[in-house]
C-alpha cells in the first residue's frame, strides 16, 4: 500500500510541481493547487494522475498552444527520461526486431501532420445518466503540429511478417500498485497510413514531457488513447492485443444499449476514429453579453472525415444560420468557425452549434449512451443572458 505520505509526495513529483518547497511536501486539497509546469489556466480534472482540461474559449486558436493543450494520464508520468539512455525496440511478428535511438529517428525522413486530438471521454460529464470516469467537459481535445518519422517507414526496416496483423505499443508510465501497464493496439491497416508517425516533436518544438517526450505514436483522426506517449517498445502481433486498456477498457457496446444499462464485454469493440462534433468557445455559459453584434466562436472536428459545415442557432433550435468556417484547414485538424449574432432583444437565450462532416454525419441532438460515456458529440448548447 502507498502510504499518504508518499502518495502525496509521489503526485507532486510526478506533476513536475514548480518550487522545491511545495514539490518536498506534496499537496492537499484544502490548499491553493500548486503550479504544473509548463500549463496555464488549465482546468484540474484530477492530480493523481494528470488530468488536465482546456478551458473552452482557448479553442478559439487553430493550433492549440502548448500552455493549454489537454493531458491525460493513466498513471504517473515516467520520472526520468534521459534522450542519451532512451531506445524504442521493434518486435514481434517482424523479419529483423530492431532498437532506435533518438538519432536513429532523427535520421529518418520526417513527416508533419496537424491533428485534433481528443480524448474518447471528452463530454462524459454530460452524459444522462452519469458514467464514472473523468468528468470531462469540452475542452480534453486540443490541435497540434506532429512531427517525426513515419511508423510505416520503421516497420518496413522491420520487415512485418505476413502474419502481423496489429501494432502493439507500450509506455515508459510508471506504473503504482497492481495498475496494468499502457499498452494499447492499432490494426496494421492504420499503422502503415503515411499520416501515422512515431512523433518527436510538436508546434516546432521538442515534444513537452506532459505528452510524451521524447516519442509518442501519433494515430491521426482517432481517439487520443491509440495514441501512446513516452514509447519504448512497438510489437507486432497477430491479433489484437488484450491487455486492460484495449479490453474492457476503450470500447464501445457492438449494439446500442438503453441509458444506464450494462453490456457483456464480448458484445463490444475498440473505440477507433473519432465523429463529428462541434463545440462553442465563446460566450461562455452563463455569461452576459451586450446587445451588440456577438461574435460566436468555436471549432469543429470530425477524425479522418472533413468537416463540410457548422450551423447555429439562438432560438433554441427552431432555426439555423451557416457559420463562417475559417480558412486554416488540414486533414485530421479542426475548423474554427464564427457567427455574427445581432440579439433583437434582452433576455435568456440559448446558443446551439451542429456540425456536419463529408461522410454525410451530422451532430445529433442527444449524443449515444454508453456505460463508458466515449465519444460524446451531442449539439453544443450555451446559455446567455443578453442585457437590455
Ligand atoms: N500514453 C501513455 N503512455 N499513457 C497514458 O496515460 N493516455 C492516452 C494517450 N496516450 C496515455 C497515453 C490518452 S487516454 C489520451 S486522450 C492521450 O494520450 C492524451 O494525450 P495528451 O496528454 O498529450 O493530450
Amino acid at each position: 500500500m502507498i502510504s499518504r505520505r508518499n502518495f502525496l509526495i509521489d503526485a507532486a513529483v510526478a506533476l513536475g510541481v514548480a518550487g522545491t518547497g511545495r514539490a518536498g511536501r506534496g499537496w492537499t486539497s484544502d490548499e491553493t493547487p500548486p503550479p504544473i509546469e509548463g500549463k496555464d489556466g488549465m482546468i484540474v480534472r484530477s492530480y493523481r494522475f494528470l488530468d488536465l482540461e482546456m478551458p473552452p474559449e482557448f479553442a478559439t486558436s487553430w493550433i492549440t498552444p502548448l500552455p493549454h493543450f489537454f493531458v491525460r494520464n493513466h498513471m504517473f508520468e515516467p520520472t526520468s527520461l534521459d534522450r542519451a539512455s532512451w531506445q524504442l525496440t521493434v518486435s514481434g511478428e517482424v523479419a529483423k526486431p530492431l532498437t532506435f535511438k533518438l538519432p536513429d529517428l532523427a535520421a529518418l525522413e520526417q513527416h508533419s501532420v496537424t491533428n485534433t486530438l481528443e480524448c474518447a471521454g471528452n463530454g462524459r460529464g454530460f452524459h444522462n445518466p452519469k458514467v464514472p470516469g473523468a468528468q470531462w467537459q469540452r475542452g480534453a481535445v486540443g490541435t497540434g503540429r506532429f512531427s517525426g518519422p513515419r511508423l510505416a517507414d520503421i516497420l518496413k526496416r522491420a520487415g512485418v511478417n505476413p502474419k502481423g496483423k496489429h501494432v502493439m505499443f507500450r509506455g515508459l508510465d510508471e506504473v503504482p500498485g497492481k495498475v496494468p501497464p499502457f499498452i494499447r493496439s492499432i490494426p496494421i491497416e492504420k499503422a502503415i497510413d503515411p499520416d501515422t508517425l512515431v512523433a518527436t516533436h510538436m508546434n516546432g518544438g521538442e515534444l513537452p514531457k506532459h505528452h510524451g517526450f521524447p516519442a509518442r505514436i501519433l494515430v491521426p483522426g482517432w481517439v487520443g488513447a491509440a495514441s501512446c506517449k513516452w514509447v519504448t517498445e512497438i510489437k507486432v502481433l497477430e491479433k489484437e492485443f488484450e491487455g486492460n486498456f484495449m479490453k474492457p477498457g476503450y470500447r464501445l457496446p457492438n449494439q446500442p444499449v438503453a441509458p444506464g444499462g450494462t453490456v457483456n464485454p464480448d458484445e463490444t469493440h475498440a473505440v477507433t476514429a473519432l465523429t463529428v462534433k462541434s463545440i462553442i468557445a465563446t460566450p461562455g455559459e452563463g455569461t452576459q453579453v451586450g446587445k451588440h453584434s456577438i461574435q460566436v466562436r468555436g471549432a469543429a472536428w470530425a477524425g479522418e472525415a472533413d468537416v463540410v459545415k457548422v450551423d447555429v442557432s439562438t432560438d433554441g433550435g427552431t432555426t439555423w444560420m451557416p457559420a463562417v468556417l475559417g480558412k486554416e484547414h488540414a486533414r485530421y485538424a479542426w475548423r474554427l468557425w464564427s457567427y455574427a449574432w445581432k440579439p433583437d432583444r434582452a433576455g435568456d437565450f440559448t446558443i446551439m452549434s451542429r456540425a456536419t462532416d463529408s461522410q454525410g454525419r451530422v451532430q445529433p441532438d442527444l449524443a449515444v449512451w454508453n456505460p463508458s460515456g466515449y465519444l460524446y458529440n451531442a449539439i453544443d448548447r450555451v446559455n446567455v443572458h443578453v442585457q437590455g
